[in-house]
């Protein structure tokens, strides 16, 4: 037996209170000009004060049931990636399912702005052992809840926002070659560099938030050669090459590190999707709301190959391949 995990249907969600470059510079020092340059970001949205990550993820997530034309009673995981729960308990996935309505089994996964991609790889995993068949993977972050306003160099960066998948598992015929789905996943954590990227408060810590703190030039370099090496294993894992990817969907933190390691992996900038200068750098978030980006505006098509690359505080990382493709074109050949 074959088991393919399609991606059946996306959702995405950005806060109403968008915030360009010009209008960040009047309560931050800097100015549009040095943002665009170092990071490509031209604005980020803000969630309001009675907003929190659960509701962010909740519409990501009744988008993503929606295109899937599923309901929510039919969930059987629901797998948060975020670094900025609602609460420091319960997780914020089971507000996520109480908001849904639904009895699925929920989750939060801390790894920061590789949440995605390390939420990914559990869903898949517990798909596979039998967990259930249908699950949705969200990232979701209000990473201005924890930017300290005096820090220039971290609080231009940042911005909120939600993005969902729904994962499928499908059986289909033995002896079938078709090779769809979630094809490979590699994720790592290194903590010997947790001091490079992180939050000056924590529960046990000091019982306080804390605000990011980042040591901008150390993070770059890591971030180019880690998501260089974990997309050639994961493209390597699935058995194929570079040149096949139709579309690479990297976390959006920063057009400087897109580019640098499409130039180190030798990766046709023409097929990146960035999405970049309209949210910025929304952690968990940034790679489902810039897939569901592409498919809205009809870029990627069925049985293209996708790869997706991460990296956060940890530090974290990972890449995923993706053959896309709709289940409707499958329907003669399941079981
Ligand atoms: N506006 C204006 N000037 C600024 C700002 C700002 N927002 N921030 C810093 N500066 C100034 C500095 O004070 C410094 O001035 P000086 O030369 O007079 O001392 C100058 O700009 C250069 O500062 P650097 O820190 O050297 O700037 P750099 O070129 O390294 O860029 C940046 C900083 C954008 C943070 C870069 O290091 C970077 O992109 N790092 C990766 C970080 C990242 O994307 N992290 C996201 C989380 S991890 C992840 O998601 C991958």
């Amino acid at each position: 037996m074959n088991n393919l995990i399609l991606m059946t249907g996306t959702g995405s969600y950005l806060p109403k209170n968008k915030v360009s470059n010009n209008e960040l510079s009047k309560f931050v020092d800097t100015s549009d000009e040095w943002i665009q340059q170092r990071s490509g970001i031209k604005f980020r949205h803000f969630v309001s004060e009675s907003e929190q990550t659960s509701d962010l993820a909740t519409e990501a997530a009744k988008m993503a049931l929606k295109d899937s034309e599923l309901t929510s009673k039919d969930i059987d995981l629901i797998i948060v990636g975020t670094t900025t729960p609602d609460n420091t308990f319960p997780a914020t996935a089971a507000k996520v399912q109480k908001n849904l309505n639904s009895n699925a089994i929920s989750f939060d996964i801390q790894a920061v702005c590789a949440g995605f991609v390390y939420a990914l790889s559990v869903g898949v995993s517990m798909l596979r052992d039998g967990y259930g068949k249908k699950c949705l993977i969200i990232g979701a972050d209000s990473m201005s809840r924890i930017l300290d306003w005096k820090d220039r160099s971290t609080s231009v960066l940042f911005g909120d926002g939600a993005g969902a998948v729904v994962l499928e598992k499908f059986q289909i015929k033995e002896n079938n070659p078709l090779n769809w789905g979630v094809l490979s996943n590699v994720i790592y954590t290194d903590g010997q560099h947790y001091d490079l990227l992180f939050t000056d408060g924590g529960v046990s810590l000091n019982k306080s938030t804390g605000h990011i703190r980042m040591h901008g030039k150390e993070v770059f370099k890591h971030a180019v050669e880690k998501l260089s090496s974990s997309f050639v294993e994961a493209l390597k894992k699935s058995s194929y090459k570079i040149d096949d990817v139709d579309w690479l969907i990297p976390h959006q933190a920063n057009q400087r590190i897109i580019n640098a390691v499409a130039d180190k992996v030798g990766f046709n900038k023409d097929k990146i999707v960035s999405t970049v200068s309209k949210h910025g750098n929304t952690s968990a978030a940034s790679i489902p709301i810039a897939l569901d980006y592409a498919l809205k505006k009809n870029m990627i098509k069925n049985g293209e190959l996708l790869g997706f690359q991460a990296i956060g505080g940890g530090l974290s990382w990972g890449s995923s391949i993706i053959k896309f493709g709709k289940p409707k074109n499958l329907l003669n050949i399941c079981l």
